[in-house]
């Protein structure tokens, strides 16, 4: 090769080398201007029991990225929230959940919705017991993103907006899901690059317009069916399996902060589902995706809740991989139970009770949510088309069995 000719090669190589880095380069750092301080830093529980993430030891993939779509900026003022005062907080004396568990740098949390926000006995007790909150649906696809250009931030925005004003973190939930989507997604014709495209701007624009002010995201909901097959989603029938490594690392490039979890129901003890869920994991800690840890949603029955010993056993070994460990959506359903009403609280207490104390227990997982605040506010009616009281305060509002138990547990020394 002659002398000229190997400069014209290295020109080229410079060029397409230096191009590629641009675009790399944009796909990774094109962020909303807006990065406020995070509400509530990350804490990760026992650091020194707690294990580093083991080092990837296959290739990371190299998956396609974007740029966000253009979208509404942060607007904290949408609602203008002002702090509640905690005035139920030192009731008679007594000090509130939310006071004891920031004792032990934990996160105690409900999921909401801003239009229940108004309400001042419901705001005030959500403040007054609670530092988390979640968003139960306003960050669902089909509220945020309902036509291909348009994007409507403004009831996660308010919830944001409450958090902060009342020092609460916010749980993100969820990026990637097969329900709560909008026709335009359900029906879409679209090639696999054009899908692979429009989850990756959903979530670079619904993560980077959050940025700093999630603690953790729910990044992938529900992928397994109960024997631990793939549920049959339109993202992996329009994509394929790596779709859920892909959410992650575009979640990841969007907000580097927010811890990036997997969320699934029905795999909280030992079963097909939670170890196909454990090997989700394990299987993307081995290449290298960012994925920080395993939601358990805990919608559970009186009857047949996984066990204390299946809870904490597997807790450990998310632990072991390095991986934290949050209870989202917790609900005890009282329907068709036969003892009486005073009997069943008391059960559904004792659920409570062990499920919380698991966690407390677990070195690696510091968040605990219930769905909904009180009874008259839960799904489950709704979803089952049975009445039921699955959740920590009554209807009007007044602490349940369930409730006490979790104050007692934070109330003994740690
Ligand atoms: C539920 C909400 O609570 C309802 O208001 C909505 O109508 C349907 O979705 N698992 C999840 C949650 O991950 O998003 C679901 O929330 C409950 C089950």
């Amino acid at each position: 090769m002659t002398a000229m000719r190997r400069a014209l090669l290295l020109v080229v190589l410079c060029l397409w080398g230096l191009s590629a880095c641009r675009r790399e380069a944009g796909g990774f750092s094109a962020q909303p201007a807006d990065r406020l301080t995070p509400v509530a830093r990350r804490e990760t529980p026992s650091p020194e029991t707690f294990p580093a993430k083991p080092t990837p030891v296959y290739p990371t993939p190299k998956f396609p990225t974007c740029q966000p779509d253009p979208a509404p900026a942060l607007d904290l003022s949408v609602y203008s929230y002002r702090p509640i005062r905690p005035i139920s907080s030192r009731e008679g004396g007594a000090t509130s959940l939310r006071q004891l568990a920031e004792l032990r740098r934990f996160y105690v949390g409900v999921s909401t919705a801003p239009h229940f926000l108004d309400n001042r006995e419901y705001a005030g007790l959500l403040a007054a017991q609670f530092n988390m909150l979640a968003a139960e649906n306003a960050m669902k696809w089909e509220v945020v993103h309902p036509e291909p250009v348009r994007y409507d931030f403004s009831q996660g925005d308010a919830l944001v907006a409450f958090a902060r004003a009342n020092g609460m973190a916010v749980y993100g939930h969820a990026l990637a899901w097969d329900l709560q989507q909008p026709g335009w997604l359900t029906g879409g014709e679209y090639s696999r690059e054009e899908w692979i495209q429009i989850l990756c701007r959903h979530i670079k624009t619904v993560v980077g317009h959050y940025r700093g002010h999630i603690y953790a995201w729910d990044v992938v909901n529900e992928a397994f069916q109960n024997n631990g097959a793939l549920r049959n989603t339109l993202w992996l029938r329009k994509i394929g399996p790596e779709y859920i490594a892909m959410a992650f690392q575009w979640a990841r490039e969007a907000d580097p902060q927010a811890l990036l979890i997997y969320n699934e129901f029905f795999a909280e003890g030992l079963n097909q589902k939670s170890q196909a869920v454990y090997s989700l994991v394990q299987g993307m800690l081995r290449q290298g995706i960012p994925v920080d840890g395993v939601g358990l949603q805990m919608h559970v029955w009186l009857w047949g809740p996984p066990t204390r010993q299946e809870l904490t056993a597997n807790m450990r070994r998310l632990a072991e991989l390095g991986l934290v460990v949050h209870i989202t959506e917790m609900d005890v359903r009282t329907q068709y139970a036969k003892d009486s009403p005073a009997e069943e609280l008391a059960v559904q207490a004792e659920i409570y009770r062990q499920a919380f104390s698991a966690c407390l227990e677990a070195p690696n997982c510091n968040v605990f949510v219930a769905w909904g605040l009180t009874d008259r506010y839960s799904w489950i009616p709704e979803y089952t088309g049975q009445p039921d009281t699955p959740l920590l305060f009554d209807r009007q509002g007044k602490p349940k069995p369930a409730f006490n138990a979790l104050l007692d547990l934070l109330s003994r020394s740690p």
